[in-house]
């Protein structure tokens, strides 16, 4: 007795939708990586320059450095007072002081630290889709399984309203 062709096939189709459905979730994890490509020596040399005067209190401005994400953050004094007042959780302590040149800014690489996911802006910081790591205004995790806060770039002020995010 001979196999159903038509088993087969659902099998291929099977196997080929369930490839289509992964590369698309591989592809959502990573807009920023996926969209550029290139190479890493010219990556490394990559700086990024951004002008602040049209960021407004309490807005985060994504831009993009080195093929990755950055989170720019215009705090207001609420969040400022309101950061300075605690260390984050047990998984990562660090004083807002040591993650800030100037505490109405806040430059943070926008990957979260568990798997690389970008997180979410939410009223308290960002909240990571994948897997419900939470971040505080700060940067610093605050729950959920990524083990240490969000990244700082290397970067310097090049005037009061222009910051510069340098090579790696
Ligand atoms: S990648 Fe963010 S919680 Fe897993």
């Amino acid at each position: 007795m001979g196999r159903d062709p038509d088993l087969g096939r659902r099998d291929f189709l099977n196997t080929a939708t369930t490839l289509v459905a992964g590369a698309g979730l591989a592809a959502a994890a990573w807009p920023f990586i996926s969209s550029m490509n290139p190479s890493s020596n010219v990556l490394a040399r990559a700086s990024t320059e951004v002008d602040l005067s049209n960021i407004t209190p309490a807005e985060v401005r994504t831009v993009a450095w080195q093929g990755k994400p950055v989170f720019v953050f215009h705090r207001t004094l609420e969040q400022i007072a309101a950061m300075a007042q605690s260390l984050g959780s047990d998984k990562d302590p660090e004083p807002d002081a040591e993650r800030v040149q100037r505490p109405e800014w806040l430059v943070v690489i926008g990957l979260c630290t568990h798997l690389g996911c970008v997180p979410n802006r939410k009223p308290h910081g960002w909240d990571c889709p994948c897997h419900g790591s939470v971040y505080d205004n700060s940067g610093r995790i605050l729950k959920g399984p990524a083990p240490r806060n969000l990244d700082l770039p290397p970067y310097e002020f090049l005037a009061a309203d222009r910051l510069l995010i340098k090579k790696a």
